[in-house]
């Protein structure tokens, strides 16, 4: 079994974990001129970013086709997954496959503007993760099939998102590093886009996904966004920063 994964700040990795198999980053294949990956079972587990797929998952499966007995679909959300992975198994069908086990996991969320650390972590008893995430792990050892789960209103709701063509380098600007910052470099290596640099100060390209990882993972909390809620950070207690930064450097 291969598992394809991206996250951010380890909810979606911690997942993809315990499914088990090999573990293969997105951003590490990203580049790769790889079009077909064969297995026995093959699938895919991600966050849901602004009612879609990260822009990267889209980039990535819309340049291979999964060749495999069973294939599934797992995308990690915090508040409202939209349709989500209904517009992910379009993108499958452009491909010419179909994923057979297509659901999403109600997690913690991490969008900083928007949500309080603490106030999430505190939700986190509510949202049975184990008790879901077990249950995906039995789904797809027992090979069910699932359909995405969508409403109409969903569907309406993230067909206005495009993550393809979204320009999301606007946040790359709104990030503040203050003077606690001691250039150790872990933002370099947490950014999956190869966003950002260190030299005299730490710089933020244009490439930018809005993943966050760079403020969730900076030892000394020191980039923080103008409008987030708190200055409480997240990282997923089943997932290390080594796990996160073997996942995203690409430097
Ligand atoms: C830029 C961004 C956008 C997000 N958009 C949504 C969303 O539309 N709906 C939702 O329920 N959660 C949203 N989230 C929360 C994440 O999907 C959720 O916390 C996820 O489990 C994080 O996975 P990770 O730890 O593997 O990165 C968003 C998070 C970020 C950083």
């Amino acid at each position: 079994m291969i598992i394809f994964y991206f996250t951010s700040t380890g909810n979606s990795l911690a997942v993809a974990k315990r499914i088990g198999g090999e573990m293969i980053s997105i951003p590490q294949v990203i580049d790769s001129t790889k079009k077909v990956y064969k297995d026995d079972v093959i699938g895919v587990v991600f966050p849901i970013y602004s009612l879609a797929a990260p822009k990267i998952v889209c980039q990535f499966l819309s340049k291979v086709k999964f060749e495999a007995d069973y294939t599934f679909a797992i995308g990690t959300y915090g508040n409202m997954p939209g349709a989500a992975m209904h517009y992910v198994q379009k993108l499958a069908e452009k491909q010419g496959y179909r994923f057979d086990y297509v659901n999403h996991l109600f997690m913690l969320d991490n969008f900083l503007p928007v949500f309080e650390i603490g106030a999430e972590i505190e939700k986190l008893p509510k949202k049975k993760v184990e008790e879901m995430t077990a249950k995906i792990v039995t789904d797809i050892n027992g090979r069910k099939h699932l359909k995405a789960p969508v409403t109409l209103g969903a569907k309406a709701l993230t067909s206005i998102i495009d993550p393809l063509t979204s320009n999301t380098a606007k946040s790359a600007q709104k990030y503040i590093v203050n003077d606690q910052c001691t250039k150790c470099g872990v933002c370099v290596k947490v950014c999956p886009t190869k966003n950002i640099s260190v030299t005299s100060k730490v710089q933020f390209s244009d490439r930018c996904t809005g993943c966050e990882a760079c403020l969730h993972h900076c030892p000394q909390n020191a980039i923080h966004l103008k409008n987030e809620k708190s200055n409480k950070r997240w990282r997923n207690p089943d997932v290390s920063l080594n796990e996160i930064i073997t996942a995203n450097n690409r430097n």
